[in-house]
This record gives structure tokens, C-alpha cells and sequence, in this order.
């Protein structure tokens, strides 16, 4: 039993959908998230850029005596060294692994799209750990670098027309290859999973990132004799490098729920 909270984070807000399906599978532990709100968005930086601030991140998280670190961001994931990520003094979880596991068990023809920032799909990332899990796999992958604007600017309604015209602009060269499935690679995504299915005519299986992470976690933690052996509600406690004006209005939509917990606004050194 470790009642120690789940370090969480993101280069913005796109992380809590992840928090969200946590909070849903393992609602008695504490998490303490973190939001680099003021440095938002990671994808379109340098790798060295994005490993910097990945590892102010952490720095900042295991400050906080937590558990684990997920990284609950595309980017991030894609890009962080495992020399740097496995030598961390706690577990070390992305959602690369989690969510390439998923699409290889749920693709019928083996046919697998890739959508998320241009930094994730010029690693290859999810195309290297797929292939690592499935042989008779092909991988196509797009770049979306505009839908992280749209949706922390909240234009995330299925029904919003620029979004749906931007989204399927990006799904063509996709739809074209006939994919049966499609990570959405980027932690923003799962808020347009609608959008996404309407599109796609509900026919490609979609791959929610943040969900597969957080079953990860709990298989983990499980396996570890890790979980949290309080009684009552967890607490989540949000950090960000920006505002926080904004944040509870924002952060709901990504939540699907009211924030309740502490929102600080710090700084990473
Ligand atoms: N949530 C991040 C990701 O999953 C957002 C992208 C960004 O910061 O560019 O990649």
C-alpha cells in the first residue's frame, strides 16, 4: 500500500483527460497535476526544447512525494529519452506503450492511423512500439498541428464547423490508406472524439490515450502492491504555469466535471 499521490502532467490542459479516466478507475488516490500552461503548446519545439521542459516537469513533480510520474502528454511521451525516464527514483509511465498495445489488440486488418503534434510524428514513436507488439501491421501517420489551438480555444463542439472542416482535412490522406483504427496521439484529441467518429462514420476505432494510460497505471499500481488503501474520495491538487482565472472553466471541459481541489499557479526552475 503507498497512500503517496500520482504525479500527473502535460504541456497544458490535454492531460486531464487522462486525470479523468484515473480519477474514474482509481478514485481513493490522491494525484497532483501539472499543467505547463504558460509554455503550451510542446509540439511544435525542438526536441531539445521539449526534453528541457519534460524534465522541469518531473523535477517539479517529485518534489511533491509522489508515486509515479505519468506523462499524460503525446509529445512528451514520443520524445523523453528512457535513459533519462527509466532511471527516475519512481515508476515512469507514458501513453505511448499503453495506447499502441490497444490499437495492435483492436485492429482487425492490421491497418493503424497516427494522428497527433508534429513533434510525436516525426519520432515514429507509436509506429515503433507497435511494430515491437505486431508484425503484420502498416502505420500511417498525419500530423494535426492546428487541432491544440482549437481546443484550448474551445471549439470543440462536433457541430463547430472550422474544427470539423480542419479535422477532416487532416483524416483524408488517413481515410485514404482505409485505416480501421486511429490513436489519437495527442492527450487534446479525446475531446474531439466526436467530431473524429462523425467523420470516420463510426467505422475506425478510435484510441483514447489517456484511457489506456490510466488502466496502465492500475495494472501497475496493482501489480506493485501500490494503491492507496484510504477510504475516502481521492483529492486532485492542479498546478499551472499560467493564469488561473481560466483554469476551472477550461479544465471542466477536459474533466467532464467541475474542478474541485486546489488550482496554484508556480514556477518551474
Ligand atoms: N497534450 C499534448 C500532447 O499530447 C499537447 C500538444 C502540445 O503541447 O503541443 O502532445
Amino acid at each position: 500500500m503507498d497512500n503517496r499521490a500520482i504525479g500527473v502532467f502535460d504541456s497544458g490542459l490535454g492531460g486531464l483527460t487522462a486525470v479523468k479516466e484515473l480519477k474514474k478507475l482509481l478514485p481513493n488516490e490522491n494525484i497532483v497535476y501539472l499543467g505547463d500552461t504558460g509554455r503550451v503548446p510542446y509540439g511544435s519545439r525542438s526536441r531539445e526544447t521539449i526534453v528541457r521542459y519534460a524534465k522541469q516537469d518531473i523535477d517539479f513533480l517529485l518534489k511533491k512525494d509522489i508515486k509515479m510520474v505519468v506523462a499524460a502528454c503525446g509529445t512528451v511521451s514520443s520524445t523523453l529519452p528512457k535513459e533519462f525516464s527509466s532511471k527516475l527514483p519512481v515508476p515512469y509511465v507514458d501513453i505511448v506503450l499503453p495506447a499502441a498495445q490497444e490499437a495492435c489488440a483492436m485492429s482487425s486488418r492490421g491497418r493503424i492511423g497516427v494522428v497527433g503534434t508534429n513533434a510525436t510524428l516525426k519520432s515514429n514513436a507509436f509506429g515503433k512500439a507497435m511494430r515491437g507488439i505486431r508484425g503484420d501491421i502498416h502505420v500511417y501517420g498525419n500530423p494535426c498541428p492546428l487541432l491544440v489551438h482549437l481546443v484550448e480555444n474551445g471549439m470543440i463542439e462536433p457541430e463547430n464547423k472550422i474544427t470539423s472542416l480542419t479535422v477532416q482535412m487532416y483524416l483524408e490522406p488517413l481515410i485514404q490508406e482505409k485505416i480501421d483504427t486511429l490513436i489519437l496521439g495527442c492527450t487534446h484529441y479525446p475531446i474531439l472524439y466526436e467530431t473524429f467518429n462523425r467523420l470516420l462514420d463510426y467505422k475506425v476505432t478510435l484510441i483514447d490515450p489517456g484511457r489506456c494510460a490510466a488502466r496502465y497505471v492500475r495494472n501497475i499500481l496493482m501489480k506493485d502492491g501500490m494503491i492507496a488503501d484510504r477510504q475516502e474520495a481521492g483529492t486532485t491538487e492542479y498546478n499551472v504555469t499560467d493564469e488561473t482565472e481560466t483554469f476551472n472553466k477550461t479544465a471542466s471541459i477536459f474533466l467532464g466535471e467541475q474542478v474541485t481541489g486546489s488550482v496554484n499557479r508556480v514556477e518551474l526552475l
